[in-house]
């Protein structure tokens, strides 16, 4: 029988990529989503792709009633994949109430309902790298100091790694998070990738809009960094890639190898590029002219990031394999693909 899992925020760029991935090696998938930062035609798409419809029931985690209710319903599920949250970064310090209301919230009333689950409350947790602040060593270990946050939204990663790891510590709760680097790109299929609300924050995102036509140009932000082109440095990371690893670090607690009751991974490549190095990718792959100019830096920037990424490797057995290229091209495809009205229809 096909193990089920719950994947929270399933309907979300990372969260329906690691929804296919399940499918694929043979997990029963139930989707919850308030559906703020995403769409429910997303439950379509992945069903084309990998031909299972997921079962999807929309709803808000901070509402403890319809979650309790959601758990009494769905009884024998096995593991929960966490992706339900809100990400962006600036509107968290806009808003930081918000942001702590809605990430911690959720994330407490789940933990509360999976303590109902006994043997089974195996969790995989969606973190960031943003926990580690300004790296003081490159490329960043696991064993990096864990920083005050630059943002709320920083913050409450930070905060949700904290509770987990107290309460795996003193419950049956087994627990798994993950540190992504910069997720980018799309499904290969080009039917699934990153839904930005407005005017994308993030520099893929307004890479592909300003090539479609959206947006007028892209600023790169500050060109006086301590790197070779003097733009910033990330290390970027094709969001299949990432999905595939949430399902390793779910069967490594199904098949109870985990070492802890609380384990931490960076997920990244190991490989950093700058800005124009993104750029200069993006144009090769699409073959298009990008329009961009250099802008002040953007505060809250920090200068460079990259991954130390053995310890994934070694303990979870992955390994990022996709380039910068690939991640491009895919992210380019999935515009095109919005352009022609993939969700309208
Ligand atoms: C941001 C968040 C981080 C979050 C991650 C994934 C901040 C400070 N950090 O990371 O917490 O986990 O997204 O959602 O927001 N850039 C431009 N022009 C643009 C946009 C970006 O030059 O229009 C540059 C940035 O200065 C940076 C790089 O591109 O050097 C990557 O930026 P972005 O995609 O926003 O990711 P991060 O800032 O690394």
């Amino acid at each position: 029988m096909a193990k089920k899992i719950l994947v929270t925020g399933g309907t979300g760029y990372i969260g329906s990529h690691t929804v296919v991935e399940l499918q694929q090696n043979g997990f029963e998938v139930v989707v919850i989503d308030n559906l703020a930062n995403s769409s429910q035609k997303i439950i379509e798409l992945i069903a084309r792709i990998s031909g299972k419809r997921p079962l999807f029931e929309k709803i808000d985690m901070t509402d403890k009633v319809l979650l309790d209710d959601f758990f009494l319903r769905h009884r024998g599920i096995e593991g929960v994949i966490h992706f339900a949250a809100f990400k962006a970064v600036g509107e968290s310090v806009e808003k930081p109430l918000k942001y702590y209301h809605n990430n911690l919230v959720s994330l407490i009333n789940l933990l509360e309902c999976m303590t109902g689950m006994g043997a089974n409350a195996r969790l995989v947790f969606s973190s960031s790298c943003t926990v580690y602040g300004e790296p003081d060593q490159l490329p960043l270990t696991e064993k990096a100091p864990v920083k005050k946050a630059m943002s709320p939204y920083g913050n409450t990663k930070k905060i949700s790694e904290e509770m987990i790891h107290d309460i795996a510590g003193r419950t049956p709760l087994q627990a798994i998070s993950l540190r992504y680097f910069n997720p980018i790109g799309a499904h290969e299929s080009a039917l699934l990738g990153e839904l930005p609300l407005g005017v994308p924050n993030n520099l893929v995102p307004f890479i592909t809009q300003t090539a479609i036509g959206i947006r007028d140009q892209l600023r790169v932000f500050g060109n006086d960094y301590n790197t070779p082109d003097g733009t910033c440095i990330r290390d970027y990371i094709h969001v299949s890639d990432l999905a595939k690893a949430h399902v390793v670090a779910l069967k490594r607690m199904l098949d109870h190898q985990n070492e802890a009751p609380h384990e931490v991974f960076n997920l990244g490549t190991g490989t950093g590029y700058s800005v124009l190095e993104a750029i200069a990718s993006f144009e090769k792959t699409s073959g298009v002219a990008l329009k961009w100019t250099f802008d002040e830096r953007r505060p809250g920037d920090v200068e460079q990031l990259r991954a130390d990424t053995t310890l994934a490797n070694l303990r979870l057995g992955w390994k990022a394999e996709k380039g910068l290229d690939e991640m491009m091209d895919s992210a380019w495809k999935w515009e095109q693909n919005l352009a022609a009205g993939i969700l309208n229809d």
